[in-house]
């Protein structure tokens, strides 16, 4: 039996739920909350932590925070330290306190039936058991926003307060609270929000250099060698740093233009299966706003459109384009307007969206523009163009 030909290696490696063993331009964050958590390490009775983690959407707020409590466990049991680190995503659980303390329980102790009982004595529960086990907890509380909204101060003051006050007992349960912005805590008293926003760890949004670093290890892992070419890497990082540099959204971008190379039997990734890919994520063909445009925008972004379906390339250059714009006018019978016009265009193309321009950093050719197209497919864009260029050149003729 012939087995098909895969760009994948290992598929797995770009799943959501994979955390990879190394992450890349986060090591500073790591060793900040290893900072903040240093104590469990030698004296984990002592005290409990509170931080927050923040940043925006796909900046690696939750991947961080589990990279960080599975090293931070396996370092506490070398040293005999009883912890565990128990991710909870508060959506899932609706916001509400007392079904994420009774999941919380029920990862760490399988056993108990935790059903009919409140969050208070959930809580009480939780520390009872990790005094019998002479345990310690971090609990990552993941969209932690979700549980100010539904149970605001209380919920927090439960949870920070409430092993305070047990007298001359052990501290046992700290926090991380993960969210992407901190407006949610302003919904928070004083005394809560002071206790919570303590230590802050923020992440910013990932530039177009850490996420080609980023894509590339990833891709190293669950693709084939060399199936993915570097200019499709940094396409692919392009148009992850335009959804505001979101990681996630670059990774899901790979897997699914490998699947569309693999449907077409592919060796390789081609720029023309990351098209593909957004807009099956983002649909991004507007026919209105293209039939909107001027006739000579349109022959201009035929052209462009042509470059990029004949090319294996990601990126080219404004003189390609313009030559293949010649082409087209010269089909459909126009006379070409000016280099500077043509400028114009592409600048307002830059701005609409349909096709977008980057300076390349000073390389072997020294700095000049690469013009990509961003979210469509080439020859989808290429069939429309002419569907209704062609359209309108019928018009005319009645006309
Ligand atoms: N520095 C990094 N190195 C490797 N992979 C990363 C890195 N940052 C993020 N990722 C990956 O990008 C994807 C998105 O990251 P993550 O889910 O942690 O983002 P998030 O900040 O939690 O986003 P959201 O606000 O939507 O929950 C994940 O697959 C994650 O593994
Ligand atoms: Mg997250």
């Amino acid at each position: 039996m012939k087995f098909r030909h895969s760009v994948f290696h290992d598929e797995s490696k770009l799943d959501i739920n994979y955390v990879p063993s190394r992450l890349p331009h986060r090591e500073k964050e790591h060793r900040l909350l290893r900072e903040f958590f240093n104590f469990l390490l030698q004296i984990p009775d002592k005290m409990a932590q509170r931080v927050i983690v923040t940043g925006e959407i796909g900046t690696g707020k939750t991947a961080l925070c589990q990279r960080f409590g599975a090293d931070i466990v396996v370092e506490a049991h070398k040293r005999q330290v009883n912890l565990h680190y128990v991710h909870i995503n508060c959506r899932e659980y609706r916001g509400k306190l007392f079904l994420i303390l009774q999941h919380a329980l029920t990862v760490l102790k399988p056993t108990f039936p935790t059903r009919g009982y409140g969050a208070e004595e959930l809580l009480r529960a939780l520390l009872q058991h990790l005094d019998e086990e002479n345990a310690f907890v971090i609990l990552a509380l993941d969209e932690f926003d979700s549980l100010i909204e539904a149970e605001g101060s209380d919920a927090v003051y439960n949870l920070t307060r409430m092993q305070e006050m047990r007298q001359n007992k052990p501290q046992r349960v700290s926090l991380v609270c993960i969210m992407r912005g901190l407006e949610s805590t302003k919904r928070l008293d004083d005394s809560a929000r002071s206790t919570l926003q303590r230590n802050v760890v923020r992440l910013e949004r990932y530039g177009k250099d850490q996420l080609v670093d980023i894509l590339g290890e990833r891709v190293g892992l669950a693709f084939e060698p060399s199936a993915v070419p570097e200019d499709v890497l940094s396409l692919a990082a392009d148009l992850a740093q335009d959804e505001s540099g979101n990681a996630r959204f670059g990774i899901e971008l790979l897997w699914r233009a490998g699947k569309y190379a693999d449907a077409e039997d592919l060796e390789q990734v081609t720029p023309e299966c990351v098209r593909k890919a957004v807009s099956s994520i983002i649909p991004t063909l507007p026919k209105s706003e293209l039939e909107g445009l001027g006739l000579h925008e349109q022959l201009f972004l035929l052209g462009a459109a042509e470059v990029f379906s004949e090319s294996t390339e990601a990126y080219t250059t404004l003189t390609e384009i313009e030559q293949a714009y010649t082409v087209a006018c010269e089909e459909f019978d126009e006379k070409p307007v000016s280099h500077t016009q043509l400028w114009n265009y592409q600048k307002r193309f830059s701005a609409l969206g349909f096709l977008k321009s980057e300076v390349s950093g000073e390389g072997t050719r020294g700095r000049s523009t690469r013009v990509y197209l961003p979210s469509v497919s080439a020859e989808e864009l290429a069939k429309a163009l002419r569907l209704i260029l062609e359209r309108g050149r019928r018009g005319s003729m009645w006309s």
